[in-house]
């Protein structure tokens, strides 16, 4: 995830409202950051490029010397980086060379690499190692082919796959004759906002880079292309057809810009989540070879085929992804897994295999626990692996394989999108590992990875007003209840346990996360009339046993809400919140939206504080 601004002025210097922009975006990623200043005055009107590795502050020192202070154009980029490390090349905006434009982004072109051997083939001299600059290449040479900036950057969009917020800057000349700069952007998935004062034209990441200038903005749609201007916001699509946008005046507080317009950085990190998946997997899949790419050689063939055996070590959430990574790796793969609280594995002496690899989930890659963990496997010669959100984290930086899950920064203390991430990690990871041992065909791999391209549709239909209205009324429905019991099998039976964590930490409710086959041995005895049992149950090999499971503990007069995709478990229930179907593997990803929401809600009708719950820290950073 990654931030960027824009902005044309009548006659005002742009730059230091840049930089306020990009210092409000910085949650957004912060590796790396840089700006394009245009002015016909500047340098003989050549774009003026200053980027660097490192937060804002080492590019503010760049800019020290004064000389972009009068430019009246520009456009900047925070960076979370995705392709290629943090470096000043890597870093945004790029140009393609020819000194009259500049292009930032944030998002995945999934086809860059097809794109960037046509271009290069073109003559493109490629100076990064981004997915980015063949964007700025394909502008590049439909503008010296003539086109307007807009015309060139609508003809660009059309060869792209992917997902991307975009603004594009070019030096072009007017009706006058006389070199002005032209501001273009456009998004197909990130957010963009822009914004037009009789002054100035503005774009960014979210509205809070454009509060400064004013509170009335244009929230921008997905295949929107945006001419902007001081004065002038034109939309049009993909075809040159106009397209009107509402202005909506804004009078969020900066607290509440950051989260978008949602009311706690929690709903809106659940929201996130289907551009979750695109950020976390669409890159990675080769969809040809039926298998998946990870950054690095800490995943080639040979590496993989040598371990036998994988420990996962995590806490909390990040444990709970690891379970269900359990199941996805021992099924699709057949590699055995074994899964620890790292607090518990650190002091247990383990026993480990040889020929083993330990594998730490972690979300911020600083949980002390989950690091002495790792760091006590290694010294046991297990190779150290690592699914982390936080790339340059202790955990990243002593891994020799990293899966980095591009969650972006999560704020609420209550995982949810990283949650989702780590899932979706360990599937690409069990898939990796069934195509290095061969026990996953390619075609086997190019079916798993298709369904979960086909999920994203899915998670979005999850988080539609309706969906979460339904949710809404069953989560305040039980408010008075004293306890709750999650109950799930096989591949959702973390998804339970889950469950049961969400609503504890943010509700400060007791709920208890249950394998559902275990109920009968001793805590259906806890039940009680009308006390609520979420059962969560999708078609797949024990769904015929969870049917059961719910039949006993409704025989003891449990109040039995169904979760997931089995019609036939929510016709047994006293109320169901159903999900789209999907493969058994993938259905965790499903299943636990509407247990955030379930918690998300419940806690908000309780009147807890959602994203800094009491006792909590977002990571535990001390045993
Ligand atoms: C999850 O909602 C909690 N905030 C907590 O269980 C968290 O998952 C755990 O502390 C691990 O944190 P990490 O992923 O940053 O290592």
């Amino acid at each position: 995830m990654c931030g960027i601004v824009g902005a044309v002025s009548r006659s005002g210097a742009v730059l230091e409202g840049l930089l306020d922009g990009l210092r409000k975006l910085e949650y957004r990623g912060y590796d790396s950051c840089g700006v394009a200043m245009f002015d016909p005055g500047l340098a003989n009107g050549a774009v003026q490029i200053r980027r660097k590795v490192g937060r804002l502050t080492e590019l503010e020192k760049l800019l020290a010397d004064g000389a972009l202070g009068a430019a009246r154009a520009g456009i900047g980029h925070t960076r979370w980086a995705t392709h290629g490390k943090p470096s000043d090349e890597n870093a945004h905006p790029h140009t393609d060379g020819s000194g009259r434009m500049a292009l930032v982004h944030n998002g995945i072109i999934e086809n860059y690499l097809e794109l960037r051997a046509e271009l290069t083939a073109d003559g493109a001299v490629f100076r990064s190692e981004t997915d980015t600059e063949v964007l700025t290449h394909l502008v590049g040479r439909e503008l010296a082919r003539g086109k307007s900036l807009l015309d060139a950057v609508r003809a660009s969009l059309r060869r792209v796959q992917g997902y991307y917020a975009i603004a594009v800057m070019a030096l072009e000349n007017g009706p006058d004759g006389k070199a002005a700069a032209r501001l273009v952007c456009a998004r197909q998935g990130p957010p963009l906002v822009v914004a037009a004062t009789p002054e100035i034209g503005l774009c960014g990441s979210d509205v809070l880079a454009l509060l400064k200038y004013t509170r009335d903005v244009v929230f921008v749609e997905d295949g929107d292309i945006v001419e902007l201007a001081p004065g002038r916001i034109a939309i049009t699509d993909f075809d040159g057809k106009a397209v009107a946008r509402p202005v909506r005046h804004v009078d969020w507080d900066e607290e509440a810009a950051s989260k978008g317009g949602f009311p706690h950085h929690m709903l809106k990190e659940i929201h996130e989540q289907p551009d979750v998946l695109a950020r976390t997997a669409f890159d990675r899949i080769l969809q040809v070879e039926g298998d998946v790419d990870f950054e690095g050689a800490g995943f080639d063939d040979a590496r993989l085929r040598a371990i036998e055996r994988i420990q996962v070590v995590a806490c909390g959430t990040a444990l709970h992804a690891g379970m269900i990574g359990k199941y996805l790796i021992e099924n699709l793969a057949g590699v055995a897994v074994d899964c620890d609280f790292a607090s518990e594995f650190r002091y247990r002496e383990p026993v480990l295999a040889p020929r083993s690899a330990v594998l730490a989930i972690s979300q911020s890659g600083e949980t002390a626990d989950t690091l002495a963990a790792m760091r006590l496997a290694r010294e046991r010669g297990l190779a150290p692996l690592s699914i982390c959100n936080v790339q340059g984290s202790t955990v990243v930086r002593e891994s020799e394989g990293v899966i980095l899950t591009h969650a972006g920064p999560e704020i609420g203390v209550a995982s949810t999108k990283a949650f989702v991430a780590q899932v979706i990690a360990s599937y690409l990871l069990a898939v990796r590992l069934g195509r290095a041992r061969g026990k996953l065909s390619v075609e086997q791999g190019r079916e798993l990875l298709d369904e979960l391209r086909r999920l994203r549709p899915r998670l979005e239909g999850l988080i539609t007003e309706k969906t979460v209205e339904r949710v809404r009324s069953i989560a305040v429905k039980h408010l008075k209840a004293k306890g709750f019991f999650f109950l799930g099998r096989g591949v959702n039976f973390p998804v339970a346990l889950e469950g049961a964590l969400k609503l504890k930490e943010i509700s400060y409710v007791h709920a208890e996360g249950y394998a559902a086959g275990e109920m009968k041995h001793g805590p259906i005895a806890l039940i009680e009339p009308g006390m609520p049992i979420v059962v969560i149950n999708s078609p797949g090999r024990v769904a015929d046993k969870v049917r059961s499971n719910i039949e006993q503990v409704k025989a003891r007069g449990g109040h039995v809400i169904s979760i997931g995709a089995d019609e036939q478990s929510h016709a047994l229930a006293d109320e169901s919140i159903p999900v789209p179907a999907s493969s058994e593997w993938l259905s965790p990803l499903l299943n636990v939206v509407p247990l955030q929401l379930f918690a998300y809600h419940h806690a908000l009708a309780r009147g807890c504080d959602i994203d800094k719950p009491r006792n909590l820290a977002k990571s535990v950073t001390v045993e």
